[in-house]
């Protein structure tokens, strides 16, 4: 189906089970023509249909500026990008025939007449009932006149019956001042319960993972403390460098591209106390009492490089293949100071974590894709063993790694007697891989988001108030290293692509006596 030709009958009313099942609704896509559309929205949903978790009545219904064959383009990027491709030819009539397109500009009105009339339209064909999930996957400066074109058009209900919800991607403001701007814009059009500011790692299924490992097991949580903890690792590295984004990336950097929203969040899923229950409200509540519980850092030139670093990757090589440095990449300023890797150290002050130091760090162009959280727990008071020439042997502290991705799964290091006549302690893995023990292959982060925003969940979801303090600590760290760049001539410091980052991050932990994970 494109522009207004409407298909009624829907195959997609048959046959639906599980208990996760979702009212019938219209998801339209704001930025149809962009990359997100193409290589996670669409094909994510497909893979819902296809595994009968899409409501009897939907539709999608792709908004952009230019007149584009959505439906072929849609069809092509299923094929490629969904996790069960390729497209199978008996669901992709009925899926298909509930995709539609309307062209224009977000700034004009006019628009959002004909998309209101579109919508009505869609209604009645494909009985979507008047629900609408807006999904505004578009550049940062067109939420605003979109959310208030939605607004004035009269597309957003704030009833419960038909129901609207909105859902904004990243970034959520480039700093405190701009993200309480937009959190305005949403609040003056939406109710806090009807806006879905996404986070696609709260949807990947290890990340949901945290909160199963420690709560619904007891062995962990009484040790989960500074009690038995020395310190935590996050490590977010990825492989890739910018991948064509120079002029989104430079305008940007590490800090707001991952550490703002991604690590932050699963920093806070690691470290909050357990929640009343595992509803929205309670988990919000407690992931936004880690933000307001770090240790602020200092915001003078001085003395911020002695808690962060910052970092810009050099020509290296990525698979055997020479690649460029940051500086020379296509939409870069030559002279840019941007990071392309973050490395922090943080204090999480309250009672569970005072003075266990939380360890970040974040690039492009590393020595391989590795995201994980290592707990290492604290040494044995006293050493029992000692080796023929007098050495303290069983002093390797345990460690703990949740791997996010990819090798998905947890392992804990400890220590055990080699066997033979004499004791000699040395570290072993107890070893748990998703892959092999459920024999499934994890959904897309996306699949689970879109599903639950449609079911009116917004656990996995970020509330306006745990954004602004996100921000508010990162804009105080950006306001330091503006201040540092104000006096600085030199570059910032540089690391080979393909390594493990720069020399001035093994320093920030080696000052504490520590050094870092080699994943
Ligand atoms: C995005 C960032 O939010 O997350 C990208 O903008 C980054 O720069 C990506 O590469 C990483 O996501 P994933 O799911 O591939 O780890």
């Amino acid at each position: 189906m494109s522009g207004t030709e409407l298909h009624s009958e829907n195959p997609l009313r048959e046959g639906l089970v599980g208990e996760r099942q979702p009212e019938p609704c219209a998801m339209v896509i704001f930025g149809a023509s962009g990359d997100l559309t193409k290589r996670k929205l669409v094909p994510a949903l497909y893979t819902l249909a296809r595994e009968r978790l899409l409501p009897a009545g939907f539709a999608i219904v792709g908004v952009a500026r230019r007149e584009i064959p959505f439906v072929e383009q849609m069809r092509e990027a299923v094929n490629k990008y969904a996790r069960r491709r390729p497209v199978d030819p008996g669901l992709w009539s009925t899926f298909g025939s509930g995709i539609s397109y309307v062209a224009g500009n977000f700034d004009d009105p006019a628009t959002y007449e004909r998309l209101k009339s579109h919508l009505e339209a869609v209604d009645a064909a494909r009985g979507t009932r008047g629900n609408r999930v807006f999904y505004i996957s578009t550049p940062p400066e067109s939420f605003e006149p979109i959310l208030q074109n939605l607004g004035r058009a009269g597309l957003i209900s704030r009833s419960e019956h038909p129901w609207t919800r909105v859902i904004i991607e990243k970034p959520f403001g480039r700093d405190l001042a701009s993200a309480e701007a937009l959190n305005k814009v949403c609040l003056n059009v939406l109710r806090e319960d009807q806006i879905y500011r996404i986070d696609h790692y709260l949807g990947k299924e290890t990340v949901q993972n945290i909160l199963v490992f420690r709560f619904a097991n007891g062995i962990f949580e009484p040790l989960w403390n500074h009690k038995y903890i020395d310190n935590v690792q996050l490590t977010v590295a990825e492989a890739i460098g910018i991948e064509g984004r120079g002029n989104y990336y430079d305008q940007s950097g590490t800090l707001r591209d991952m550490v703002q929203n991604h690590i932050f969040q699963f920093m806070c899923l690691m470290a909050m106390e357990p929640p009343v229950a595992f509803e929205p409200n309670a988990v919000h509540d407690e992931k936004v009492k880690v933000l307001r519980a770090l240790r602020e850092l200092p915001s003078d030139a001085g003395s911020i490089a002695d808690w962060t670093v910052r970092a810009q990757y050099g020509s290296g090589y990525d698979k055997g293949q020479p690649v460029p440095g940051y500086r020379e990449e296509t939409g870069v300023r030559p002279d840019s100071r941007t990071e392309t890797y973050v490395a922090l150290k943080l204090f999480v002050d309250n009672f569970r974590w005072a003075g266990v130091p939380f360890y970040v760090r974040a690039g492009k162009r590393m020595a391989k894709r590795v995201s994980e959280i290592a707990i290492t727990f604290k040494n044995v008071p006293h050493t029992l063993f000692k080796g023929p020439s007098g050495a303290q042997l069983g002093r390797d502290p345990n460690v703990l790694a949740l791997r996010i991705q990819p090798d998905e799964g947890i392992n804990l290091k400890f220590l055990s007697k080699v066997p033979g006549p004499t004791i000699e302690p040395r570290p072993v893995t107890m070893d748990f891989r998703y892959g092999s023990s459920f024999g499934t292959e994890p959904p897309e982060a996306y699949e689970r988001l879109l599903l639950d925003c449609m079911l009116g969940d917004s656990t996995l979801f970020t509330r306006g108030d745990e954004v602004l303090e996100s921000w508010r600590f990162c804009t105080r760290m950006l306001d330091g290293w503006a201040a540092a760049d104000e006096s600085a001539t030199a570059a910032l410091p540089s690391y080979e692509a393909g390594s493990w980052g720069p020399k001035e991050a093994d320093d920030l932990l080696s000052r504490d006596g520590r050094v870092w994970r080699k994943p």
